[in-house]
């Protein structure tokens, strides 16, 4: 045994976020707690992202706070190298943990853009996870950012000793991860699983606070007004279901209109306010919400 500390996390099981994601939602936790439904069904994450809110739902129906059920959740999202990694995590952990090892070993600028240049559709789907979490723990802001074909287009980040995993941490996050179904899709699927009691919080990517703060290239694919539209009919859909939801976006004219008549609740965030200044500071962001 080595006398290695131990995290609070690892030595109590607490699964938390193995990846950085642009509105991950780490931040916005402890506001989120007295927001969740008491009791549900199934838990439903159609933006999954780096899952701060699923791996924090875990953690509360650990410590007894949350009587709703996680043994039945749907992760999905329409970033395929994302929901990859996911299943690697659940299903091939010691394999990744080597390749992560050395990925570590021989991290510098050269071996960085080496594998960058990688064509992530011609590696074998561990390698693929391994390369993801890499470059997303090494890059410039831990932004995962694709350009119009599709490829990986972050330079390196200048940090000293990047933390790109932890391998207790990695086995915990798998852990947590066995029971769930995980899978690459539109939001829109969540429309044929979730059903009545079921608890379904949604993340899309936010409406932008002004013409030129808007940041939705997470994919290939934009998210614009009409699929805020198509977002806003799927929430009143699964309202009329009878299921439980809770739905992230900015605080906008655009947002506050397609939601009438639902609960709102502001959150404070820190966020870059003014990308050209590289300002930060508190906005408020909205929670809508139908129970
Ligand atoms: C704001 S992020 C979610 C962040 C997440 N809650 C977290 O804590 O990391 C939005 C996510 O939605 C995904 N996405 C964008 N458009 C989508 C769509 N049409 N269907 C499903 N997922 C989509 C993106 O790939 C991204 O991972």
């Amino acid at each position: 045994m080595t006398s290695k500390s131990i995290s609070f996390e690892t030595r109590y099981n607490i699964p938390k976020p193995f990846l950085k994601w642009a509105g991950g939602k780490t931040q916005l936790l402890d506001q989120f707690a007295p927001l969740y439904p008491r009791e549900f069904n199934a838990y439903h994450e159609p933006f999954v992202g780096s899952g701060a809110v699923y791996f924090h739902l875990r953690s509360l129906k650990m410590n007894g706070t949350l009587n709703g059920s996680m043994t039945r959740a749907y992760l999905t999202d329409c970033n395929d190298e994302l929901v990859n990694c996911y299943r690697v995590v659940q299903n091939g952990v010691d394999e990744l943990i080597l390749l992560l090892t050395k990925h570590k070993r021989k991290h510098s600028p050269d071996y960085y853009y080496k594998v960058r240049s990688q064509d992530p559709t011609r590696l074998n789907d561990v390698k693929r996870a391994a390369r993801l979490i890499y470059l997303n723990k090494t890059c410039f802001n831990g932004l995962y950012r694709v350009n119009r074909d599709g490829q990986f287009n972050v330079p390196m980040g200048r940090y000293k000793n990047p933390a790109i995993f932890d391998e207790e941490k990695m086995r915990v996050v798998s852990q947590s991860l066995q029971t769930a179904h995980i899978n690459y899709s539109s939001f829109k699927e969540v429309l044929n699983k979730a059903t009545s009691g079921d608890f379904v919080y949604f993340d899309p990517p936010y409406h932008p606070l002004s013409k030129t703060s808007n940041f939705t290239s997470y994919t290939e694919n934009n998210f614009g007004e009409q699929e805020q539209r198509e977002l806003a009919d799927a929430f009143r859909e699964l309202d009329r279901k009878g299921c439980r939801l809770m739905l992230s976006n900015s605080s906008v004219a655009f947002v506050w209109k397609l939601y009438e008549g639902f609960r709102r609740e502001r959150v404070k965030a820190t966020r870059l306010i003014n990308s050209k200044a590289h300002k930060r500071g508190k906005i408020s962001e909205l929670v809508i919400l139908n129970y």
